[in-house]
């Protein structure tokens, strides 16, 4: 089928690659030049696993083109896939210019039937605003053609989008026309087959993969839904680890036994610092804002929000705990991404825990094994180390953000030995922790 995906983020990308692998004609187009360009040459402007090999490998078999004109290939592609950001506003509403400005133009160069896809997470009620602009864009000849809109949001995790693109647990298309349902399915025919090369001989490779077929907002709302979910089951452990550091309780050994009852599983309960990343943080926040626009409650949503933003600072009532005031010390953070496997700065955990140390007055050294400079939000003063062995030298404390496996193999008796303290505070309980007691760490994690 011939597919245009506007937009090459994270979403537009996965998105675009995984169409054309699974043997679809696929434009992806983007209006910033610099991109596309890098793109056609075959280099990811994000980093994420296996990604440039499918890139290069699509393009390379004519499956998958770059493009900067948006006209073309609406005109020539029978679904076109909106993959535009929409990043929060301060009130926590998203941003909805660039996919009205999207939706403008997919009106004005519509000349066929079409089936317009949301894939990018919107707000309650955008397929109707889609839907409304493109009706009042279309011109000329545009007039006597149709078009229907669907919702089709994506669940991928970064670090894991193509192997979640690939082999997904649900496929749920929201439309309010079987004919538009109708080519969706048409459309996902080779993933729900899994016959495409990728998937043959792969371990992965599932077998019924359910689709849900809904309304469109319900569609938008199960999105939603499902990362608030995930957001809450972690703000919810966290509140337990805390309650647990009280009563001298393990959250490990409480996760474990609660996760035990299928009902709960032990999946995303993971106690530490918190949730980032470019999702949870947006979606949560957006959520809670639909409930309170449209006169529901959004109790749950607000505390979820509360715990994590809590949690941070927990963190630095840890530091203060271990080395007293904090001006003039030196703390080395591992980790500045908002989790392992990508170079996403977004909302991470990092940039609070830094910002705050710096604002204390300690001399802050951060390392992580991708990210090599300086996040924009976060103050220019820590210094980037090129190790971890730098980070810590003369150090009176080591904070634990981000859990990238690399840090389960530092040689912590040669770490002890750089530092001037051997404080340290695992914020994501991932390192040994009676080990580095043996070694003699002031460890503390969280709620154990
Ligand atoms: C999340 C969802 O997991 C995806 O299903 C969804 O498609 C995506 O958002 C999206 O909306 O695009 P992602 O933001 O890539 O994916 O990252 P996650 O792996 O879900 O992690 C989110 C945050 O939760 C990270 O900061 C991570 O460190 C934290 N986390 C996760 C915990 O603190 N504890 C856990 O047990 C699990």
């Amino acid at each position: 089928m011939r597919v245009c995906v506007i937009g090459t983020g994270y979403v537009g990308l996965v998105t675009g690659v995984c169409m054309a692998e699974i043997g679809h004609n696929v434009i992806c187009v983007d209006k910033d030049e610099q991109k596309i360009k890098m793109l056609f040459n075959g280099k990811s402007p994000i980093y994420e696993n296996g990604l440039e090999e499918l890139i290069k490998s699509n393009v390379t078999n004519k499956n998958l083109v770059f493009s900067t004109e948006l006209a073309g290939a609406i005109r020539s592609q029978e679904i076109i896939f909106i993959c535009v950001g929409t990043p929060p506003l301060p009130n926590g509403k998203p941003d909805l210019t660039a996919l009205d400005e999207v939706s403008r133009l997919i009106g004005s160069y519509i000349n066929g039937y079409k089936v317009i896809v949301n894939k990018s997470t919107v707000p309650i009620g955008t397929a109707n605003r889609v839907k409304k602009i493109i009706k009042e864009n279309l011109n000329g000849e545009g007039k006597g053609y149709s078009f229907d809109i669907v919702s089709n949001p994506e669940f991928l995790k970064e670090g894991e989008a193509v192997y979640d693109a690939f082999f997904p647990e649900r496929i749920v298309i929201g439309s309010e026309n079987p004919k538009a349902v109708e080519v969706m399915k048409k459309l996902y025919e080779p993933l729900i087959r899994q016959d495409f090369s990728y998937a043959v001989n792969n371990i992965n490779r599932k077998s019924d993969i359910p689709i849900i077929i809904t309304d469109s907002t319900s569609s938008e709302l199960i999105k939603y839904a499902s990362n608030a979910f995930l957001a809450t089951k972690i703000s919810f452990i966290n509140e337990v680890a805390n309650i647990c550091e009280r009563v001298e309780a393990n959250v490990l050994d409480v996760t474990y036994g609660m996760g035990l009852d299928s009902r709960i599983g032990t999946k995303f309960m993971r106690a530490g610092i918190g949730w980032g990343g470019s999702c949870f943080p947006k979606d949560v926040r957006a959520l809670a804002f639909t409930a309170e626009e449209y006169g529901a409650s959004a109790n749950i949503l607000n505390s979820v929000i509360l715990v994590n933003n809590y949690q941070r600072y927990k963190v630095i009532q840890k530091a203060m705990d271990m080395i007293g005031i904090i001006e003039d010390k030196i703390v080395a953070v591992l980790g500045i991404a908002f989790k392992p496997n990508t170079d996403d700065t977004r909302e991470a955990p990092s940039i609070t825990v830094i910002n705050k140390l710096l604002e204390l007055g300690a001399e802050v050294r951060a390392y992580d094994p991708i990210v090599k400079s300086c996040p924009k939000e976060m103050d220019p003063k820590a210094t980037i180390t090129k190790d971890v062995y730098e980070a810590v030298k003369n150090a009176n404390l080591i904070v634990l953000v981000t859990e990238w496996p690399e840090f389960l193999n530092l040689d912590f008796g040669r770490i002890k030995s750089l530092m001037k303290m051997p404080n340290i505070i695992d914020g994501r309980n991932m390192l040994n922790k009676s080990k580095l007691q043996e070694l003699g760490f002031n460890y503390k994690g969280i709620g154990i």
